[in-house]
């Protein structure tokens, strides 16, 4: 390997590839709408309730009804034990998960309500947000709540001088060779190709970034049939290492 760059990954996959996938919906029977989504160490359940009356009073709107999401990391999803509760880290990415789903999500005929969006991380090797929002946007539609279309997820982004999809914890935070990594969640909606979110860790130049972004939407096209798939087949497994 010359030095410097990242020829081979940590586990054999090509620069684009995604790990392997596999989606559920409804694994959740009391819940209004459930799913998951794996990809390689990373696992993630959402769970959906409402639309219902939002309390505090004052905080509900007249003209629509309010997305409001929660992610967690349960305690032994790493080596390290996380501590329960809300981090500063948990609150950021319940934001912009919130962010990038209500923008497809539209709660115009539920005025004064809120839906809730559970997400948790039973296991994590990075990538756990965009695992959240492909999960979440999935439950979401299997509760029903109306959506403008879907949005898939995926973390891409660059390993000293080289781009690549799907980066796991050892190429996120444990590689620091060369340029070290930069890790990029981008969201794309399913129908019109935005992007719905894109957070930069670390540094890329503008024609680096533009690849990144063409990368994702290459990768969410693929998510998106394994979302699609496990919707069609509620309850049942849904297995894809494309
Ligand atoms: O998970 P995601 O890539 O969306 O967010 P991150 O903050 O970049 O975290 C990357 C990875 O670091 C997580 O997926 C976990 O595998 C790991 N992590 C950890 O080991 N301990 C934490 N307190 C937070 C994250």
């Amino acid at each position: 390997m010359a030095e410097g760059l990242y020829t081979k990954r940590n586990d054999g996959r090509k620069m684009d590839e995604i790990r392997p996938m596999s989606a559920k919906v409804g694994i959740v029977p009391s819940a209004d709408g459930s799913a998951s989504f794996d990809t390689g160490g990373t696992k993630a359940i959402a769970v959906v309730r409402g639309p219902r009356t939002l309390h505090p009073q004052h905080m509900q709107n007249p003209k629509t009804g309010i997305l409001r999401v929660s992610y967690g990391m349960m305690p032994f999803s790493v080596e390290d034990r996380i501590r329960p509760g809300p981090s500063r880290r948990s609150e950021e990415i319940s934001k912009v998960s919130e962010w990038a789903l209500s923008s497809v999500v539209d709660l115009s005929e539920f005025p004064n309500t809120v839906v809730d969006v559970f997400i948790q991380i039973p296991q994590a090797d990075a990538g756990t947000r965009v695992a959240g929002i492909n999960a979440a946007a999935m439950a979401l539609a299997h509760a029903g709540i109306p959506m403008t279309e879907m949005i898939s997820a995926i973390g891409v982004g660059k390993i000293d001088k080289t781009l690549v999809v799907d980066l796991d914890k050892y190429e996120d935070s444990e590689y620091h060779d060369g340029e070290g990594s930069t890790d990029i969640p981008v969201v794309i909606t399913s129908r019109s190709k935005k992007v719905a979110l894109l957070q930069l860790d670390g540094k890329i130049s503008i024609p680096e970034l533009k690849q990144c972004i063409e990368n994702a939407k290459v990768a969410c096209e693929k998510i998106l049939k394994v979302q699609t798939e496990a919707l069609k087949n509620i309850n049942g497994d849904n297995e894809n290492d494309k």
